[in-house]
């Protein structure tokens, strides 16, 4: 970390005190950049999704058939595509989760496509259905990528296949036209060029409904799986990773693992799920109170401690850490209870609450931008941390889906270092008192470009931030943007789509210094022209 760069946080925002909003004071936090030292590029994939078999993700969120009267393109609903190129989607997970293990590839591809079993299906409601009917498979799910500009990322099934069901499958999708007869098999059924997948996962949650593994029995099976992968483009294997929100933070996994790769190829990715995970607690999606705000915050950014760990971990084995971290299943996941219809499993209203823990999550994945390869939110519609709600011909943007609009200029920019203000707010949780950081910050830059992302999860108290650049760089033509509302329970509904989004923010330039005021409740973007 760059000594020179960080936030200072003075006693008034750590005792939560209420500031003016103006420009004429001296700023409460200060945060110093030093452009001419970033650090590592921020993969753009760290923006990343995921959708999976499940409730109403593929059949209806993004699949509404091509005889819908909901609009379409081959079968996809429309404005799914245009709100994911809209926030630049650099790739999709697919087709889970805990579907993936059981799902077999062939069973989605050609004309006549048979019903199946869905993992899903013993967790519906009493009498509600979930048969797979197979209409989206591989094809679909690529032309979805292609429509949306997204890298695909598939997680391979290894709890109930073997490995040569899974290497033809990459065959099938991989392999040059005219080449094998499996290339021949995906021209006749649609598409000649092949897909070129570089993303594979060896499996998920192998500790869990991937096949309750123990970690060196997954690290066989892993070795299996991958020693014959036929290799037409040059790809990035993602071994299943630890349950991140386990209350001992699952280290035992990636421990395992890691000793029993000794001496073999190390994975390219290692998967890490991170559930803010309220099920297990009263917390209620929709209606909330103080404490219950600040508790999801808090349970959000363990996330940070979790990364640590099991990179050190990591460490011990790879100390070059040729393996970095796919958190490929992230979000604030409630009890059941708040769906938008009985047979959306997991699907939940997203408020200005989970708004700020994305802003939290990602300025952590930012400020550990050299190990992380990629992170796939859980899941993208109609499923925990959405960024869309789907219901026939109804369809929302949620809160979060702004947050990932307003990060989007960090992708693929370098990142900047910036220091958490930390144990500065006060606050009352679940548990009684805890402490927060009082501002979290995250910046990049890209040539000439300069983006800082900014959460205040205070209630109560608006922060003076001065944004100073080192060294006597210049900023021009500085640009904010906020996502804030004065109900910290907002939301967006199908009838109410717009009550939460992003507004223009005033920011000023002081010579060599950006000048704002943090509303509470907000998450801010501000970009510049620096010189
Ligand atoms: O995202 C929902 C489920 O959560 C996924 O299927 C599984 O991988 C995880 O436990």
């Amino acid at each position: 970390m760059n000594r020179r760069t960080f936030i200072k946080a003075s006693t008034a925002a750590a005792l939560g005190t209420i500031a003016a909003s103006n420009f004429s004071f001296a700023a409460d936090a200060e945060i110093e950049l030093s452009l001419g030292e970033p650090g590592a590029v921020i993969s753009p994939h760290i923006y990343g999704h995921f959708i999976e078999h499940l409730g109403g993700v593929i059949y209806d969120g993004v699949w509404v058939g091509r005889d819908s009267k909901i609009p379409n393109i081959d079968g996809i609903r429309k404005q799914f595509v245009d709100d994911m190129k809209r926030i630049g989607a650099p790739n999709l997970r697919w087709p889970g989760g805990c579907f993936a293990d059981g799902y077999h590839w062939r069973d989605g591809i050609g004309k006549s496509r048979p019903r199946t079993y869905n993992f899903w299906q013993s967790r519906m409601p009493k009498g509600l259905d979930a048969t797979e009917p197979n209409q989206f498979g591989i094809h679909e799910f690529i032309n979805l990528c292609r429509l949306i500009g997204a890298e695909p990322y598939v997680a391979a099934n290894v709890g109930s296949s073997t490995p040569q069901e899974f290497h033809d499958w990459v065959s099938y999708c991989n392999a040059p036209a005219g080449t094998l007869s499996l290339a021949d098999e995906r021209a006749a059924d649609g598409d000649k060029q092949p897909f070129n997948i570089r993303y594979w996962g060896v499996g998920n949650e192998s500790w869990g409904c991937g096949g309750t593994m123990r970690p060196q029995e997954y690290a066989t099976l892993y070795r299996k799986w991958v020693t014959q992968f036929p290799s037409y483009v040059q790809p990035f294997l993602v071994a299943t990773g630890p349950r991140g929100h386990s209350a001992d933070g699952d280290i035992g996994w990636t421990t395992g693992f890691f000793e029993n790769m000794r001496g073999y190829q190390p994975p390219d990715g290692f998967s890490v799920h991170y559930y803010t995970d309220l099920r297990p607690t009263q917390v209620k999606a929709a209606d909330f109170n103080a404490a219950e705000w600040y508790e999801v915050l808090l349970r959000g950014i363990r996330l940070e401690k979790v990364l640590e760990d099991h990179w050190a971990e990591i460490g011990k084995f790879d100390p070059t850490h040729k393996t970095k971290f796919v958190v490929d299943e992230w979000g604030v996941w409630y009890k059941p209870g708040e769906e938008i219809q009985p047979s959306y499993i997991l699907s939940q209203p997203i408020t200005l609450r989970d708004a700020i823990h994305t802003g939290l999550t990602f300025d952590i994945f930012n400020r550990h931008a050299e190990k992380i390869a990629m992170a796939n939110v859980a899941q993208t519609v109609n499923c925990i941390h959405s960024l869309f709600l789907a219901e026939g011909d109804k369809f929302v943007r949620t809160p979060a889906y702004y947050v990932f609009e307003m990060y989007r200029a960090h992708m693929g920019a370098k990142q900047i270092p910036v220091q958490n203000p930390v144990k500065d707010l006060n606050v009352t949780a679940l548990n009684g008192p805890a402490t927060l950081p009082g501002l979290s910050a995250s910046a990049s830059v890209r040539e000439s470009k300069l983006t800082v992302t900014i959460t205040n999860p205070s209630l109560d108290a608006s922060v003076p931030v001065r944004i100073r650049l080192a060294n006597g760089a210049n900023a021009r033509e500085a640009k904010g943007v906020v996502l804030t509302h004065q109900d910290m329970r907002a939301t967006n509904t199908f009838t109410k789509p717009d009550e939460v989004k992003p507004t223009a923010h005033p920011v000023k330039i002081e010579g060599n210094a950006l000048a704002l005021t943090m509303p509470k409740q907000s998450v801010v973007s501000i970009q510049c022209e620096v010189g």
